[in-house]
């Protein structure tokens, strides 16, 4: 019956996609498809689900309120891990992504064997633009994006930069369809993507008129430094909140809100025709850059539900049906990994021939309201037990692992995985060194925290944990010594996929010294490694 269901969504879904399309006789019209992906915006930070921030957002309440919102919705814990899983539908440990981030001298990126998203949506007829963050490696010409599919690509090749001067480690890194662009100094990267983003809109609408178009949109914001104009950290939305980190960061949601505005409505402006647009985090918040994933545990770079479960909303003013509008998806999770596979269908690609795919096409279970096809998710297999300084703890044999966590169902399994707190948000009364005390290693360094005053340190030291997150969504309460059994079952899956894991490269493989000379001759971050050269592996 529920099959049955699915082709008569599927049959209307068409018919929708027909009638508000441009006419095309042989086939269905393919939607435009804007894919939003905002850098390091926690759990509590995000429209609707924030506790504080929630006037931070008037555009994209509005969206709320016509939109679908996801509500077990999953990412990994950092940006590289999130954007090879969207980009290739497929599981970082399936790349040699599955620990760290890219660093900037790095020989090694999204493997060539992989084909992105946006290859495949080229293959099918749209136009593919990028703006925004990269970070899936640039050592060289065929990993940028100009050779992985996009038609145009603004941005940057890797995190962590100034939002004004575009450097990161000194040297620039901004580049416009591959040549370097320096006349940005100063410009806001939150302004300068935006006005990016709208002129490519008008570009594509004068050039390809007839063509599909797939837009991924990776905001530089609300990533550290904390950097806002004071437009945003001073507007009424923000101005009365008392921590100082949390008020610049309350501008530079401000500031994605204002993008997220003008994005949609030059769409609507340009586009008659049907346009998806999906938002998304990319992992949980930072707290000492101001983030905050209350009321969940733990946070970004951590398997903690506070570094991996974050927030998605789907809005179109066609695809939808009124009577979803406005509505919480919770028929089960989504994995970022997944738009990969629902985009793919909507655009007519899922029969391209490619690398088999990790992802499921959620596309009918969300728009009927059933259950999603994803009932567990491997949130990572890490060669390493986290970011230093705990990377001394690595294992690197195949099939052996150091840190792993794993939904099935109502249950999730952390091994490896060392304490952290639910934290709270950091508002005027409580400022953050006041009310979570670093023990061991010092703050700067990114040590694990905990809390006093609230009594969290039960667990301190132990680093296998499984719990029944339906029950327990903050992950307080550890059955893994009382429920062997599920832990055996959960732990198997993890020993398997373990296996088919490559050496994780990631932030373990040693700096390129040749990057780093070339850096500092030209003072730039562009591709280094000629051609013919093999990463490093
Ligand atoms: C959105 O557009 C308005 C009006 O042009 C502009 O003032 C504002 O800076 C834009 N927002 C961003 C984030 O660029
Ligand atoms: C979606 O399904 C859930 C679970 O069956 C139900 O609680 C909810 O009301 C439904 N939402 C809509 C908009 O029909
Ligand atoms: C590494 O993993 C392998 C395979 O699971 C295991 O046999 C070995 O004991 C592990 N080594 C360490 C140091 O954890
Ligand atoms: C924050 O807490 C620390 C440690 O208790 C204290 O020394 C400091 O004065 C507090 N800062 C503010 C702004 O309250
Ligand atoms: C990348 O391509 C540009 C433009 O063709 C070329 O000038 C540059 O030398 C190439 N870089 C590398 C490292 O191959």
């Amino acid at each position: 019956m529920q099959i049955g269901m699915i082709l008569l969504r599927l049959v209307t879904l068409c018919i929708t996609v027909v009638s508000f399309g441009k006419p095309a006789l042989s086939e269905p019209s393919k939607p435009n498809i804007v894919f939003v992906l905002v850098d390091d915006l926690g759990f509590n930070d995000f429209s609707w689900r924030s506790s504080d921030l929630q006037n931070a957002w008037p555009n994209v309440n509005n969206l709320v309120k016509q939109g679908v919102r996801i509500d077990e919705y999953y990412t990994h814990a950092l940006c590289t891990p999130t954007r090879t899983a969207f980009m290739t539908g497929r599981m970082p440990l399936r790349q040699g992504l599955q620990n760290g981030v890219l660093t900037p001298y790095e020989r090694w990126g999204v493997p060539l064997s992989e084909r992105t998203l946006a290859e495949k949506m080229k293959a099918v007829g749209y136009q593919a633009y990028g703006v925004g963050k990269w970070h899936l490696g640039y050592y060289n010409n065929a990993s940028t994006p100009l050779q992985r599919g996009f038609d145009r690509f603004y941005g940057y090749y890797n995190g962590l930069e100034d939002h004004f001067t575009h450097k990161i480690d000194g040297y620039l890194d901004l580049v416009d369809d591959g040549h370097v662009d320096a006349s940005r100094l100063n410009q806001y990267s939150g302004h300068l993507f935006s006005e990016k983003v709208e002129s490519i809109i008008n570009d594509h609408k004068e050039s390809f008129p007839e063509k599909p178009m797939f837009l991924y949109y990776a905001l530089q914001n609300v990533h550290e430094p904390l950097q806002a104009p004071a437009e945003y950290t001073d507007s009424s939305a923000c101005a009365h909140i008392l921590n100082p980190l949390r008020r610049v960061y309350c501008g530079m949601a401000r500031a994605v809100d204002s993008a997220i505005g003008n994005l949609t409505q030059h769409l609507e402006a340009r586009f008659e025709d049907d346009v998806l647009l999906v938002i998304s985090g990319d992992n949980g918040g930072l707290p000492m850059a101001g983030g905050n994933n209350f009321p969940l545990r733990g946070q970004k770079t951590e398997l903690w539900e506070g570094g991996v479960r974050n927030n998605a909303l789907l809005y179109s003013r066609t695809l939808i049906p009124s009577t979803l509008r406005g509505t919480l998806y919770t028929g089960g999770f989504v994995h970022v990994m997944d738009w990969h596979a629902t985009f793919l269908e909507l655009a007519g690609a899922s029969n391209l021939a490619g690398l088999p795919t990790d992802g499921f096409n959620v596309w009918p279970a969300i728009m009927q309201n059933s259950s999603s096809p994803r009932t567990e998710v491997a949130l990572n297999i890490d060669p390493c037990t986290g970011l230093p300084p705990f990377t001394s703890n690595c294992n690197f044999t195949i099939g052996g692992y150091a840190q792993a966590a794993y939904r099935q169902g109502d249950y999730k399994l952390l091994l490896g995985v060392h304490y952290d707190i639910v934290i709270p948000v950091l508002d005027g009364a409580s400022n953050a060194s006041a009310e979570v005390e670093w023990y061991g290693i010092p703050a700067a360094s990114g040590g694990v925290k905990f809390n006093k005053a609230a009594g969290l340190k039960d667990g301190l030291g132990q680093t296998s944990w499984l719990f029944n997150l339906r029950d327990d969504p903050s992950e307080r309460h550890n059955l893994y010594d009382t429920h062997p059994e599920t832990v055996r079952q959960i732990k198997a899956k993890i020993d398997a996929l373990a296996k088919e894991e490559i050496f994780a490269c990631g932030s373990l493989c040693p700096v390129d010294k040749s990057a780093q000379r070339q850096a500092s001759k030209l003072g730039v971050l562009i591709p280094w490694v000629p051609p013919n050269d093999e990463a490093l592996s």
